[in-house]
């Protein structure tokens, strides 16, 4: 027996006896069960805000925005008016349906903007300014899901938004922290500095932030509607600011400006049914594609977080991203071959090349590691059985970083998520194709995949994730820990994570993730393991089937969240 095998044997035997995780299996405390309602959001007092519309009367659409308008003054970075998104919904009455509100492009947008005289892209070109930002879409989807699907009104819905950011709330630490690190960003301009900073210093754990600029816009949307914002003073302002500063927007960007509702993207899995976002978001498609590929494989019998079974999901990982990163677009520009993607015959066939093992190509393509996360998903379940799965984003921290004179709210920098020059890969380390280049009035391609599961028509799971390209990975492997391996909701997602896109040729992983062995058995089989920070932040609801009691679990990667239920 050489020394490797027996280490090996004795880690096993030790496992068995004391119960000793093989991978990063910690404590995890219980989900939060409640009987009518749940909601999950990354702050607590969003969560709140979602339960007190519920019992003011309100169904899950209008609890999904008043957190969609709470979010944008607790959780500044992420939860947005300056940016877009994905809802997902199914409603009691079997509908599903996904509102798709993702920005577009400026209709004066060239990829040449973002060049410099050698046709590289400028530093910073497509993630910070206002050249970066594309026409937000939050502020009409919220609008459109509550007149469609809600029963409240908006001056109800918006209401916790506005007090919140009249009266101001404690600043977490968490938020402090964040609030630290970016103050440099926050100081560079005297509108921003003049909210995110109080004399001249960051915000300290406990101090109380108001936003009165922030408050005098909702209280115009909750008084006006989506008009105002994208026909009105709002608009005027923010292309005003565009326009003495590099940027492209005109008024004609703002009152152009739709939203589109669509069919979710369907699939199976294990006889679950999963719903999900559909193109310009690659979420939907990419785990459906996913999961076909893994639907032929006995993950459970390979065990769990062992080298075999996690080969087998990167490689599904593998083809999803492929195909996502050449074939996906905005559906008003490209044709995206949905169906033949999620054919049984295609998914079937790289699952049988995976089977058989044929060798892993991998991609040696060098790209840059500057990812710098942030985005925002919320899930959301009533007490009449309606449910509700958003993810929208500002894409980095603070989106582009400005402010538009007195609106009291970041801008997204949504340009970085198309491709601008084909080979050069963006903040996310996407390597994406001409299917998603930059073009007037189009829709940057996603990740985000707010994503309802069903089970005989009845909702079984919520859920979704901050994250770019790890989003899909995140929600994909908490699907699996549920599914496939009989987790509960809370365990599923507290479980340590991994995530591989192809190029870069690393398989991505969390601390702890897999034990010494299955990381060197991973290496003999010619993969790349990169250690990271923890990423993601999946916010979820479980529903048992039997009982119908809802199970809620926020992600302690982002600890301000909170799963509150009634
Ligand atoms: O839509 C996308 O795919 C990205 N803009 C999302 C960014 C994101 O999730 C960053 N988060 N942590």
């Amino acid at each position: 027996m050489t020394p490797g095998f027996a280490m090996k044997k004795l880690w096993i035997v030790c496992s068995l006896l004391f119960l000793v995780p093989t991978s990063g299996m910690t404590a995890t405390p219980q989900p939060v069960s409640a009987k009518h309602a749940m909601v999950v959001t990354e702050s607590r007092i969003a969560s709140q805000a979602g339960i007190d519309i519920l019992k003011a009367g309100g169904n899950a659409i209008d609890a999904a925005v008043a957190v969609g308008y709470t979010l944008a003054v607790v959780n500044s970075c992420c939860g947005n008016i300056g940016g877009g998104g994905f809802m997902t919904i199914h409603l009691a009455n079997g509908k599903n349906t996904v509102i798709n509100f993702r920005g577009k492009a400026p209709l004066n947008i060239n990829k040449n903007l973002f060049l410099d005289a050698n046709g590289n892209i400028r530093p910073n070109a497509t993630t910070s300014g206002y050249l970066s930002v594309a026409i937000p879409g939050t502020v009409m989807g919220l609008d459109y899901a509550l007149k469609k699907y809600g029963k409240l009104t908006r001056k109800q819905v918006m209401a916790p938004a506005i007090q919140l950011a009249q009266e101001g709330y404690a600043v977490t630490a968490y938020e402090a922290k964040l609030f630290a690190t970016y103050s440099a960003l926050f100081s560079a301009q005297a509108n921003v500095s003049a909210i995110f900073l109080k004399d001249g210093h960051s915000y300290r754990a406990g101090d109380i932030l108001k936003q009165q600029d922030l408050a005098n816009t909702l209280r115009l949307i909750s008084e006006y509607g989506s008009d105002v914002f994208y026909k009105g003073s709002i608009a005027k302002k923010i292309v005003a600011a565009s326009e003495a500063n590099g940027g492209v927007m005109t008024l004609k960007d703002f009152s152009q400006y739709s939203i589109k509702e669509t069919a979710p993207i369907q699939c199976q899995h294990q006889g679950y049914t999963i719903l999900s976002a559909a193109p310009p978001s690659s979420g939907g498609i990419t785990l459906c594609e996913m999961l076909g590929i893994l639907q032929n494989i006995p993950l459970k019998n390979m065990g769990y977080q062992t080298a075999e079974s996690i080969r087998d999901i990167v490689e599904s990982m593998r083809y999803g991203f492929y195909d996502r990163n050449t074939k996906l677009g905005d559906p008003d520009f490209i044709n995206n071959p949905v169906a033949e993607l999620l054919s049984p015959a295609y998914t079937s066939k790289l699952s049988k090349k995976i089977l058989e093992k044929s060798t892993v190509e991998h991609n040696q393509v060098e790209v840059d590691v500057h990812e710098q996360t942030d985005t925002t998903h919320y899930s959301i379940v009533d007490s009449k059985g309606n449910a509700v799965s958003v993810t929208y984003t500002l894409n980095g921290f603070f989106g582009a970083g400005v402010i538009a004179g007195d609106t009291g709210f970041f801008l997204n920098d949504d340009a970085d998520d198309f491709t601008i020059v084909a080979g050069k890969s963006n903040k996310f380390n996407l390597m994406q194709s001409a299917t998603n280049e930059i073009k007037p009035g189009k829709r940057p391609l996603s990740s985000m995949s707010p994503t309802i599961v069903m089970k005989n028509n009845h909702v079984y799971m919520v859920v979704g994730s901050p994250g770019g390209p790890r989003i899909i990975t995140a929600v994909l492997l908490t699907l699996l820990n549920v599914i496939d391996y009989g987790m509960n909701i809370q365990q599923a997602i507290d479980m340590p994570r991994y995530h591989f896109q192809g190029v870069p040729d690393f398989i991505d992983m969390e601390p702890m993730a897999f034990s010494i062995f299955t990381s060197r058995d991973l290496e003999n089989m010619g993969y790349h393991l990169r250690p990271q920070n923890k990423w993601a932040a999946v916010e979820a609801i479980l529903v048992n089937p039997a009982t119908k009691t809802l199970y809620g679990a926020n992600d302690d990667r982002r600890p301000d969240g909170a799963a509150v239920g009634y």
